[in-house]
Parts: C-alpha cells; sequence; structure tokens
C-alpha cells in the first residue's frame, strides 16, 4: 500500500472520533426532520442547523467552507446539490436534500435526506427512492478491501434498470480531520476508482445523485454553488457516512427517525375536499 493511501487509514482511537462525529450529525438530522414541510424556508432550515449546533458545542463546516456562505445545503426539485439556503418557502410537490455537515472535535460527519413535501409527483418520488436505494446497494456490496468502483458498478445499472441516471460531476470523498480527502468516491465506475481499494480504518461518504432525466448538469453562475439540471427535471440524494471495518462497512450517520434500509417512500395521499 502507498503512504499516501495509509494515511488514510484510521486508528482505533480515531475511529471512535469519527463515529462520535457520525453520531451527532444524526441527531441533527433527526432533529431537523419534522421542521422540514410545506411554509418552511430554506433559510429557516439553515438557521436551525446554525443554532442546534452551536447550541451543542460543534461547528458547521459548509460555514465558510471555500467562501460557502451558510451552514447546510438545500437542494430542491432540480436542483441537484449545493443548493443555498434563503427565503424560499417549501411548497406542497416540492422534494428538498437537506445536506448537513458537522465539525465534532476536529471529525466530521457529513451525510444527507431528500424530503418529500406533501403529495409529490410519481416521478419525484420514483426518483427519491432510487437513490435512498441505490446508496443502501452500494454501501451493503462493499468488502474490507475491495475497489471504489463496486460503488460505480452498483448504482449505475440499478440507476438505468429504473429508466434514471447518475451525476457524475459530483462524487462522493474520504472523510476525516478534513471535509473532502482521497479516496474520490464516483458513483459511476472509472479509470481512478478501479485502482483505489476501501481498506479497513478508512471513512468515506456514499452519495449518489440520480437524475430523472439526462445526467447532465449546469451550475449557477450568478451565485457560484448551485447546481441543477441541464434539462430543468427533478433530481434527488441520500448520503451516509461510512467507516470500513474488518468486518465490512459500518454506517456511522445512521438515524433514530429517519428512512432505514428497505424502507418504501409514499407520498402523501392529496388532502380530499369535504
Ligand atoms: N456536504 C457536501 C458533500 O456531501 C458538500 C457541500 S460543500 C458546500 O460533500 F460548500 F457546498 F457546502
Ligand atoms: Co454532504
Ligand atoms: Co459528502
Amino acid at each position: 500500500m502507498l503512504k499516501k493511501q495509509k494515511k488514510l487509514i484510521l486508528t482505533p482511537e480515531q475511529q471512535d472520533s469519527m463515529r462520535r462525529a457520525g453520531r451527532v450529525n444524526a441527531q441533527l438530522m433527526d432533529y431537523l426532520r419534522p421542521h422540514v414541510h410545506a411554509g418552511v424556508t430554506t433559510g429557516k432550515i439553515d438557521q436551525l442547523v446554525s443554532d442546534w449546533t452551536r447550541d451543542h458545542g460543534h461547528v458547521a463546516a459548509t460555514l465558510g467552507y471555500q467562501n460557502y456562505p451558510k451552514s447546510c445545503c438545500t437542494s430542491v426539485n432540480e436542483v441537484i446539490c449545493h443548493g443555498i439556503p434563503d427565503d424560499y418557502e417549501l411548497k406542497d410537490g416540492d422534494i428538498i436534500n437537506v445536506d448537513i455537515t458537522t465539525i465534532v472535535d476536529g471529525w466530521h460527519g457529513d451525510q444527507s435526506e431528500t424530503f418529500m413535501i406533501g403529495e409529490v409527483s410519481e416521478e419525484k418520488r420514483a426518483v427519491m427512492q432510487c437513490a435512498f436505494d441505490c446508496m443502501h446497494l452500494a454501501i451493503d456490496a462493499l468488502t474490507p478491501g475491495c475497489r471504489v468502483s463496486l460503488i460505480g458498478e452498483t448504482v449505475v445499472p440499478e440507476a438505468h434498470r429504473r429508466g434514471f441516471t447518475v451525476v457524475r460531476e459530483y462524487v462522493g470523498h474520504g472523510l476525516g480531520r478534513q471535509f473532502h480527502l482521497d479516496p474520490s468516491i464516483p458513483h459511476f465506475p472509472n479509470r481512478q476508482s478501479r485502482i483505489d481499494r476501501l481498506y479497513p480504518g478508512m471513512c468515506f461518504t456514499v452519495e449518489p445523485m440520480i437524475n430523472a432525466g439526462s445526467r447532465y448538469t449546469r451550475s449557477d453562475k450568478s451565485d457560484g454553488w448551485t447546481v441543477r439540471t441541464k434539462d430543468g427535471r427533478p433530481s434527488a440524494q441520500f448520503e451516509h457516512s461510512v467507516l470500513m471495518t474488518e468486518d465490512g462497512p459500518e454506517i456511522l450517520t445512521g438515524t433514530q427517525h429517519g428512512p432505514q434500509k428497505g424502507h418504501v417512500f409514499h407520498s402523501a395521499a392529496a388532502v380530499s375536499e369535504s
């Protein structure tokens, strides 16, 4: 193994620090969940993230990261990732990904969930289900020392089978004392991912972005961050932080109240007039 790769392997103590960071981040996600509904602005969600993080003595990793202005990312409908919280009010029929990253004693926890607001289209529900299932299928496929490309080899055929596409420009990443570390974790197989391996003691994210239409992206020139689908059709994402152990992958950001592996998403039924 190369020296560079060895540095990515955490000691048992460091692994416990990452477990703690993941647990705190997941607690924040559980805290946020009931607040994500119609009528709430994405800015309000950011305020909740900011306040909770400070009140618990931690730091939001995105705030000031490469000049990013907020404490989380809120990506609505055709926004793939890096949506900036603002005064947009969530409305019935929206889907929104909330991506949060907390620094706990210097270690990072990183995860996201996509939420349905009221009754959403079948296309949005299905793309969300696909992102969730692809994330879990990919994590479950991993074994100690496996190639990173196993993730893409799992995600791409599953997404295509369902008639959806996989974003390539944005990828998962190693995670630890820094937000974005090696190895890069693409959700499609490429040359480097066929070389890189996931050894016990390594931490990384699995965070597939799935598009209902074409895989192509367009980033917002005016804010420098917001990434949208080129065709304007919806996109969804889920993310967990994962530790590879001698026994296989361990999800560090599992929630108490969020969707668990195998969850089937249902759009809320329209409220009938009576
Ligand atoms: N949380 C995102 C990820 O999963 C990164 C957001 S960086 C930001 O890697 F600057 F846009 F916040
Ligand atoms: Co994230
Ligand atoms: Co991430």
